[in-house]
């Protein structure tokens, strides 16, 4: 029988007393927050008329989401993440901000501190006899299409089994393998000397993957590669780009695909000279365009816990 209890003076007394609003103490966002979160959540309970047992099935949820390290893959897996950048987008829009290279989203598996290298750096560091070698290259521009010197270039992409170094469940790579940053000379150029990735999957028995199992969907990526790109007069990309021809590109799970950063492959000869494992090999020509800061400011810069090591 479904009962509405959600508009009643005692719920509501309930809600406000949980999340104390109406005091002093405590921090006037978060309890906006909470109240709005707490309430819809009530809302829903009322309007779809959740049991006891499926309440119960989602706290517990909770937990193994937290034992398995994995809210951060859920937010992408779910469109969170997504539906930030949409949002950035639209701001962007609305303060009519144009051009510059794509964002999509950042995805949980970004180490800091890989070393920098000026202008290249070879990043395959632990063999990997299933992928063949891959250059990508580029020149990073700034809103004047002049190249950009002095900008920061960072990548960090999985093996060719999908995994991801320092998150690799196998424990098979070492730190910073196929993680790189290179800073860019007066030429802006970059580029990376690797191996090509394999698309990535969601840890098969996680909690993300069970809740893609429960909505009837799968948890892969297309193979891609990550990247920031930071420089001092403009603001910071977040992006990533697609490996061309892979049949998951228009399927991904965290929905990061764009139609500007699908590049195209290109077979090339030529590798050993330039420490490729084989001579013949695949390029990537990615170039970036930068966007300028807004009165001076990086309007969009997104702080969040991220994994670090030293090298
Ligand atoms: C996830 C994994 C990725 O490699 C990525 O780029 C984005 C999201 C994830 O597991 O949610
Ligand atoms: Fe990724």
């Amino acid at each position: 029988m479904s009962v509405k209890v959600f508009d009643t003076k005692e719920v509501q007394d309930l809600l406000k007393a949980a999340t104390n609003v109406g005091s002093q103490d405590g921090g006037a966002r978060a309890k906006q927050i909470v109240n709005r979160l707490l309430g819809d959540l009530f809302k829903a309970i009322d309007d779809l008329d959740m049991t006891p047992d499926e309440i119960w099935a989602g706290v517990h949820y909770f937990n193994k989401l937290g034992q398995d390290g994995e809210a951060a893959l859920l937010a992408a897996g779910l469109g969170l993440e997504k539906y930030l950048d949409i949002r950035m987008d639209a701001e962007d829009k609305a303060a009519e901000i144009t051009g510059g290279t794509p964002r999509t989203i950042e995805g949980p598996l970004y180490v800091a501190g890989a070393p920098v290298r000026d202008g290249v750096a070879k990043i395959d560091i632990d063999p990997d006899d299933d992928a063949g070698p891959l250059v990508i290259r580029g020149t990073v521009t700034g809103p004047d299409g002049e190249p950009v010197a002095g900008a920061l270039v960072e990548c960090w992409h999985a093996n060719s089994k999908g995994f991801y170094s320092h998150f690799d469940p196998t424990g098979a790579q070492s730190d910073f393998n196929l993680r790189g940053a290179v800073g860019t000379g007066s030429d802006g150029k970059y580029e990376f000397r690797t191996l090509m990735p394999v698309g990535y999957g969601c840890p098969p028995h996680g909690a993300t993957q069970q809740l893609l199992d429960v909505l009837g969907r799968h948890g892969n990526r297309p193979a891609h590669v990550h990247f920031f790109v930071t420089s001092n007069n403009s603001r910071k990309l977040t992006t990533q780009i697609n490996i061309e021809g892979d049949p998951l590109i228009w399927d991904d799970f965290a929905y990061a695909t764009r139609e500007d950063l699908i590049p195209h492959v290109v077979e090339k000869t030529g590798g050993t000279a330039l420490g490729m494992k084989t001579d013949a090999y695949k390029e990537i020509q990615f170039d970036i365009e930068l966007t300028p800061l807004i009165q001076g400011k990086d309007n969009q810069l997104v702080h969040r816990l991220r994994a670090s090591a030293s090298a």
